[in-house]
């Protein structure tokens, strides 16, 4: 049986109507029956033609599972056969309607690795119907979806108690279920919960209320999805128009186009550009079909302002008197969707309404439990986890947050690597306003350029003999702590002599004039906010103690890479101790020039029996402990 053709399937961006329209999502978990409601509603409406019934009753007699009786799932679960085929459905939207209302179902699947689609249907959905087994009662799936239906801003509940017949319409049953269903629900701000018990195979309270339900004195499911409120739509929320692209065919004509993410416009109206504060006139609202007075939510159209403002794609045209949020930071609900768990300090691209922008995870304030919504602390994500996280957008972006306006509270993030949408987010509040304004008011100094890394900038200065192991060390270590999203930078004996230093040579007064200016260097880099590595033989005691009286107090962690002379020389990597015992260097330190032990470093490597990585990771393990005790940075 061809199920496309039973059911008319819409595009995600059908515009809302005229407010009789109904979005909705059904969720629960697997073989809760949802294939079946979604089939009796369909066929309750008349919305099956008549020739696809025939079928139907055909097929239910030879595959179904239902006997002599129409297996309504039959109608839905093409959408299970379409994924089995390795067809990539995200949702399905179904269309069906009575006389008072028309209706969108998003049709999502009910394993726990459709999460993400599950989400991509409540986030345009108004209300949903959580499907629960009678016999199995709430299940860990049940709170996930009703929980990720919180997060997404559905209000209206329809707890339908589903195979009511299979516990022989028992009252108790039914109320043990709302009763453990409403003490989890309670802190989600849903609006409305209604409990219906519901047997979708054999119709009970789905039209009508059913005889074998006398206790149950509610509405029947259709009486309640044709008759409940729906609170503020998008179109009464404030105009928000994310420029999707520039309209520019010709030098006579310059319009945006886009979709209008919430409120309405009409030609006349000033509008503002959400970036750069600029203010303008619409003039015109030009769509394929000519020019309209007014554009609603949902309405793609293209819009000529007054005044030649600058604006581009990805910026937001919004009402003067009520203006987004512009900031380069921001709290999120984030729902991880990869299996590759999430990287803090890694940079992502976000996308907020038609805005790209290049952004990491700086923090994650906590996890939240979908079982018992315990918040947990956290230093990743993985697959389906939800958190509270904060956000650093590279740039500034404009957004609502999500309670206020669904179309610019909501954002995703994509791997960079590979492209996958990693997760959704739903924004809370922004860090920090970014505008042009609050700029300049900001002080910069070490620690504002510091805390915006969410590190404490630190130097790890690397001391001992030509090929102790330092830069090694030093350079294993970077990557480590970049990869743990820190930011760094690394100076390197060897690379600075052939630059900044390249005027020094090695006796002790250009060795302290070598050491001076990188002390100073990393001064700078400190003040700069980063962790500044530093390998450099630097031998001589005064000299390191200089540096360390440059920088502030714990900002120098001294490392002395204790690697005896005679293994130096047995490793002689770069062939100078031959030289230096063969006299064609002179100076050289350990051989014919001084080397000053560390009396009080914070930190000695003995290099002999142990690997790089275990060293790097000692150091890891001090600054982690000893140096950011307390502070607030991403733990690797
Ligand atoms: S420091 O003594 O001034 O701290 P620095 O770390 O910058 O020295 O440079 C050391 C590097 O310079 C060594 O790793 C080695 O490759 C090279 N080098 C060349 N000549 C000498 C020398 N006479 N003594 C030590 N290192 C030397």
């Amino acid at each position: 049986m061809d199920t496309a053709l039973a059911t008319r399937t819409l595009a995600l961006n059908t515009p809302a109507g005229d407010g009789n329209l109904l979005r909705f999502i059904t969720c629960g978990s697997v073989d809760d029956g949802k294939s079946t409601l979604i089939g009796r509603l369909l066929y309750e409406s008349k919305t099956i033609f008549e020739d696809t019934l025939l079928t139907l009753e055909k097929d239910s007699k030879k595959h179904g599972t239902t006997g002599e009786e129409i297996d309504f799932a039959l109608l839905v679960d093409g959408l299970e056969a379409e994924r089995e085929q390795g067809i990539t459905i995200d949702v399905a939207y179904r269309f069906f309607a009575t006389p008072k209302r028309s209706f969108i179902v998003a049709d999502t699947p009910g394993h726990e690795q459709y999460t993400r689609n599950m989400a991509t249907g409540a986030s345009t959905a108004e209300l949903a119907i959580l499907l629960i087994d009678a016999r199995r009662g709430v299940l860990v799936q049940t709170k996930r979806h009703a929980f990720i239906c919180s997060l997404l801003g559905v209000k209206n509940v329809i707890l339908a108690v589903n195979k009511i017949d299979l516990v022989d319409y028992d009252e108790t049953v039914f109320q043990r279920i709302v009763a453990d269903f409403s003490s989890f629900a309670q802190n989600l701000g849903f609006t409305s919960i209604l409990p219906i018990p519901l047997s979708a195979r054999f119709g009970d309270n789905v039209t009508e209320r059913s005889a074998n339900t006398p206790w149950y004195r509610g509405p029947s499911l259709i009486q309640h999805l044709e008759t409940v409120e729906i609170g503020a739509t998008t179109e009464n929320a404030p105009f928000r128009f994310p420029v999707q692209w520039v309209n520019r065919p010709n030098l006579d004509f310059r319009g945006f186009s886009g979709t209008l993410a919430s409120g309405s416009i009409k030609a006349g109206d000033p509008v503002l550009v959400a970036g750069s504060g600029k203010t303008t006139k619409v003039t015109r609202i030009v769509t394929a079909d000519g020019d309209l007075d007014r554009a609603v939510a949902g309405d793609a159209v293209t819009l000529v302002l007054a005044e030649e403002v600058d604006v581009a794609r990805g910026d937001v045209l919004c009402e003067p008197q009520d203006r987004p949020e512009v900031a380069d930071g921001f709290t999120a609900h984030v729902l991880w969707m990869s299996e590759t768990q999430l990287q803090p300090g890694r940079s992502y691209m976000l996308r907020v309404g038609t805005r790209w922008a290049p952004a990491t995870v700086t923090g994650i304030s906590y996890k939240i439990d979908v079982n018992t919504l315990a918040h947990q602390q956290g230093s990743s994500l993985t697959l389906n986890e939800i958190a509270v996280c904060e956000i650093q957008t590279a740039t500034p972006v404009a957004f609502d947050p999500y309670e206020e306006n669904r179309g610019t509270g909501a954002f995703i993030l994509v791997d960079r690597a590979t492209n996958e949408t990693a997760a959704a987010g739903m924004i809370v509040r922004s860090l920090r306003r970014a505008t042009n304004v609050h700029r300049e008011d900001l002080a910069l100094d070490k620690t504002a350029r510091a805390g915006i890394k969410y590190q404490k900038p630190l130097v790890l200065w690397f001391t001992g003999l030509s090929g102790s192991g330092k830069s090694s060390i030093a350079r294993l270590l970077e990557r480590k702590l970049h990869a743990a999203g820190h930011h760094t930078y690394m100076l390197d004996g060897d690379n600075l002599r052939h630059g900044l230093n390249k005027d020094l040579g090695f006796s002790q007064a250009d060795r302290d004039e070598n050491i001076r200016r990188v002390g100073e260097v990393a001064k700078l880099f400190v003040d700069a906010g980063l962790i500044v590595l530093c390998s450099f033989i630097s031998p001589y005691a005064a000299e390191r103690k200089a540096v360390r009286d440059l920088l502030g107090e714990g900002e120098l962690i001294e490392i002395f890479v204790d690697t005896p002379i005679e293994e130096c020389e047995r490793r002689d990597v770069k062939g100078l101790y031959a030289k230096a015992r063969a006299g064609e260097i002179k100076d050289f330190t350990g051989v014919s020039a001084p080397y000053e032990r560390p009396e009080k470093p914070e930190l000695r490597l003995e290099t002999v029996d142990t690997d790089v990585d275990t060293l790097a990771e000692m150091v890891l393990d001090y600054v982690r402990r000893a140096a950011l005790a307390g502070e607030n940075w991403v733990s690797p």
